[in-house]
């Protein structure tokens, strides 16, 4: 088999680069190890900057979006008793949109499978060969091994992927922090607490207030690291989901059926150069943030342009510029998230081994950004996300 972009998973990234890559003529073959069901309902990402959807508009993605997303002019946080709104409509002129991943998902593939491009289910690759010239991957499909030739190997394969440590170690290096602590992610039967995400800092923890659905919450919950689901009955969960809420006029919690209750652990990790040879690596396959700034889905897509936009230069005008500096690019905006991100988290949870200076100190700094107009404004410029490079030259 051979094609000239070999994409390796079926994520926001690799079903987004195929994608960009039909609109300039450039064919790929995705590979990806599980199957169309699966990727189509794993519940993940909700949060999309306003520059993710103005692409996914600009690119023909968000028929399905513009009809069931819910825009957010604005974003909540509660903490020492106190209530905050960021209108970041107003300080910055942008807002963020909530639609599940597992749709995005859904509406790249099923757009794909329609002008026949080719994605392959089920189809785990095992090893990529000759990065450095003609690349090849081997991959099993329906118990069969094949190879697929290609001229790039666009990486997109998620934190455990096959790519990442397709890069010789000694050209690598990792930058990794792992996070005292885990998310309980719920999603829940029941009008969400207010129609805008709320944020919560507590003194039992950190909690998040989101939704799918006007009549669907999506909630997470700091919990201890390596904590069992099992240590979380119902009953703590409402509890918890409670007292870290807190009393706040204009929010109310309605309880309901809890629909799926799954436990994910916190990390920062990013991997430098982001490439290697003809193999360039794209979206969590690089770098994974934890998730309390919602820029893991967002800055795959960003990578994406990036990495577009060098393929369609090579093809289009044999120009590498773009591709020769893919990595650079990339990790300047991939570092901005990353700082984001890791100031998001240390703000808003609560560090078990924290004495009472620090909670003290925690508390004056959500005063010192969120009580000023100066503070919200740098939220909401990086919470909504900064610019995209373009896709194309
Ligand atoms: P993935 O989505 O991980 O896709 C990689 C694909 O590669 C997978 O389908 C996998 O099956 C496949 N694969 C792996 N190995 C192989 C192989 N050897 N062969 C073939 N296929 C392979 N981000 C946001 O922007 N906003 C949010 O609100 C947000 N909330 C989040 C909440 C939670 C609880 C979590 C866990 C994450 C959240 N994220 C969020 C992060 C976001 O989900 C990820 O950053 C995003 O999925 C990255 O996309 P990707 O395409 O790089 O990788
Ligand atoms: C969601 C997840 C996040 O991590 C976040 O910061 C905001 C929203 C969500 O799943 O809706």
């Amino acid at each position: 088999m051979r094609t000239q972009v070999g994409i390796i998973g079926a994520g926001p990234a690799g079903l987004l680069l195929s994608h960009l890559l039909h609109l300039r003529g450039i064919e790929s073959v995705v590979l990806e190890s599980r199957s169309y069901d699966y990727i189509t309902s794993r519940i993940r990402a909700g949060l999309m900057e306003q520059n993710t959807v103005d692409l996914l508009n600009e690119v023909g993605l968000a028929k399905n979006l513009n009809k069931v997303a819910l825009p957010h002019d604005g974003v909540q946080f509660t903490f020492d008793g106190v209530l905050r709104r960021i209108n970041m409509q107003e300080l910055i002129g942008r807002r963020v949109t909530i639609y599940g991943q597992q749709l995005i998902v859904k509406d790249m593939a099923d757009i794909r499978e329609r002008v026949g491009g080719e994605i392959l289910y089920e189809a785990e690759a095992t090893q990529i060969s000759n990065l450095e010239s003609k690349p090849s991957i081997t991959f099993i499909h329906s118990g069969q091994e094949q190879t697929l030739e290609c001229d790039f190997v666009a990486g997109c394969d998620g934190f455990h992927g096959l790519s990442r440590p397709s890069v010789p170690g000694n050209l690598r290096k990792d930058f990794d922090r792992v996070y005292p602590f885990g998310w309980l992610g719920l999603l829940i039967s029941a009008v969400p607490p207010s129609e805008e995400l709320v944020y919560c800092h507590s003194p039992t923890g950190f909690a998040l207030f989101s939704m799918r659905s006007e009549e669907v919450t999506r909630a997470y919950l700091q919990v201890r690291p390596n904590e069992s689901l099992e240590n979380w009955s119902e009953d703590r969960i409402w509890s918890e989901l409670r007292g870290r809420l807190g009393q706040h006029d204009g929010l109310s919690l309605v309880e309901g059926e809890i629909l799926q209750k799954v436990i994910t652990p916190m990390r920062s990790w990013v991997s430098e150069p982001m490439q290697y040879g003809n193999l360039y690596l794209a979206g969590d396959s690089a770098h994974i943030v934890p998730p309390t700034g919602a820029k893991g889905m967002n800055l795959a897509i960003a990578d994406v342009c990036v990495l577009s936009r060098g393929l369609i230069d090579f093809y289009q005008n044999n120009n590498w510029h773009y591709l020769n500096s893919y990595s650079e690019t990339c990790l300047r905006r991939v570092w901005r998230a990353e700082h984001f991100s890791w100031w998001m988290t240390t703000m808003l949870h609560r560090f078990y081994d924290a004495n009472p200076f620090d909670h003290k100190r925690q508390i004056a700094e959500l005063h010192t950004v969120f009580d000023s107009d100066a503070g919200s404004r740098l939220v909401a410029e990086n919470y909504a996300g900064l610019p995209l490079e373009p896709w194309q030259p």
